[in-house]
């Protein structure tokens, strides 16, 4: 078994957050209940600095990796910028306090009303992904009688060995567009009073363990840089994106040493400061999905422990088929057994582990499936009818419930019935 993040430890049998016990939170606050840990967070904004610092890039947490207000207050209190993919993210990070100007704005479907309210904001740049995004920012700009800051992204074509949904930067993914459609594009946008270039973005995909797709990366943000400088069309910032892999079971994470090497030795004597969009590597590692054995049942070939958190709750494992290491809340030494976790609801792909050896669990004992402060809450749905999970955040002896769980009433508020 990998050994646990540090943020969370057992100490006398029981796993704690920081200084809180895990066990007695769910008493208090019941299951299933995401629990994230703020040094944690912290630490881990904090670290990703540290390695990158020579090349002294504007660090915008991407978001949609986990968009709890406490967690936005956080990363702004921590020294973050932030990459938004929609009008919601772009409220939520406005009302966590930040300013305007340290918001990039990816994607490839935002609507009028979105571009009207980050053109109100005053975002540094929207990351344009076609032709008619370009023309609606102009449009939207010159009737507000707003300069828009403006990147292109450009989809580099390059491979990154991840799961297939969330690899980015090849032609035949939806994102951005070519090299040579983003200069004819750029050209039309340094001609137009109503915007002004800023930069050069891309994204390439997601939990991406390897330096060199993100080497190879840049140098095509560089090439379309220098081409642009080269037509007088000078650009201040290349946007790299995000996707930093991690560990969730046995993977080598991305070696932020070597990128930060690579990078710096690319952008040596080049005017340009880089923007990267870390979420995952910010927030996955310091959250746990707390859930409560309801049944542990056999048939002839299998052993299924039926928990009360599911693929609403957590959807990665369904959809992706994602590992998240799971352990006893408790420890109790009892023999291993091999079985599918799996949660309530009424699909086959509603599991969170299969075929796993995992401590021996009784009805009524709790488990914690682990590195799920990233892409977790935020995917969850109500599915089933089932109301999302509570949130605790802990900060040293302290937990906070920082949100309730949802009740059955508000499931069914706003319907006409
Ligand atoms: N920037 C852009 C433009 C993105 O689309 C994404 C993620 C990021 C940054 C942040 O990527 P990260 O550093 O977190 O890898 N739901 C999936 C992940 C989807 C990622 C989508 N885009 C999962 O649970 O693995």
């Amino acid at each position: 078994m990998p050994p646990l993040m540090p943020a969370f430890a057992y100490q006398s049998g029981q796993l704690c957050c920081e200084g809180v016990a895990v066990p007695p939170l769910a008493a208090r606050f019941g299951t299933p209940t995401y629990i994230y840990s703020r040094a944690a967070i912290r630490e881990s904004f904090e670290r990703l600095k540290r390695r990158l610092a020579d090349v002294h890039p504007l660090v915008c947490y991407s978001v949609k990796a986990n968009s709890h207000l406490r967690i936005l207050s956080l990363m702004r209190e921590v020294g973050a910028a932030f990459d938004i993919v929609s009008g919601g993210e772009l409220a939520r990070v406005l009302r966590a306090g930040a300013r305007g100007e340290s918001v990039v704005y990816s994607g490839v479907g935002k609507t009028r009303t979105e571009i009207e309210a980050a053109l109100a904001a005053g975002i540094l740049m929207f990351n344009v992904e076609s032709e008619g995004e370009l023309e609606l920012l102009e449009a939207r700009a010159r009737a507000l009688g707003k300069k828009a800051g403006m990147a292109i992204r450009i989809n580099p074509h390059v491979r990154a060995s991840t799961h297939p949904y969330v690899a980015t930067g090849q032609t035949i993914h939806k994102f951005g567009v070519t090299k040579r459609d983003a200069l004819a594009l750029y050209r039309r946008a340094a001609a137009s009073p109503d915007l002004r270039v800023r930069g050069v973005a891309c994204h390439i995909g997601s939990q991406i363990l390897e330096v060199e797709p993100f080497l190879k990366a840049l140098d095509e943000l560089i090439f379309v840089g220098e081409a642009l400088r080269s037509q007088d069309i000078p650009v201040e910032f290349l946007d790299l994106g995000g996707g930093f892999g991690i560990r969730y079971k046995d993977e080598i994470p991305l070696d932020v040493g070597k990128l930060t090497r690579g990078l710096a030795s690319r952008l040596k004597a080049l005017p340009y400061r880089m923007i990267l969009e870390p979420g995952r590597a910010l927030v996955a590692e310091a959250g746990l999905l707390l859930t409560r054995v309801l049944y542990v049942k056999r048939n002839r070939r299998k052993n299924f422990v039926v928990v009360d958190a599911g693929m609403n709750d957590l959807l990665r494992p369904a959809l992706y088929g994602s590992y998240h290491q799971i352990v006893p809340a408790e420890r109790h030494g009892r023999i291993k057994l091999r079985a599918d976790v799996v949660g309530p609801l009424c699909e086959t792909g509603d599991f969170l582990a299969r075929d796993r050896e995992i401590s021996c669990p009784r009805p009524g004992e709790l488990l914690a499936v682990m590195t799920a402060g990233a892409y977790g809450y935020v995917q969850s749905s109500n599915y089933n009818s089932r109301p999302r999970p509570a949130e605790i955040l802990v900060s040293g002896a302290r937990a906070t419930l920082i949100r309730p769980r949802e009740s059955i009433e508000a499931l069914m508020a706003g319907e006409v019935g």
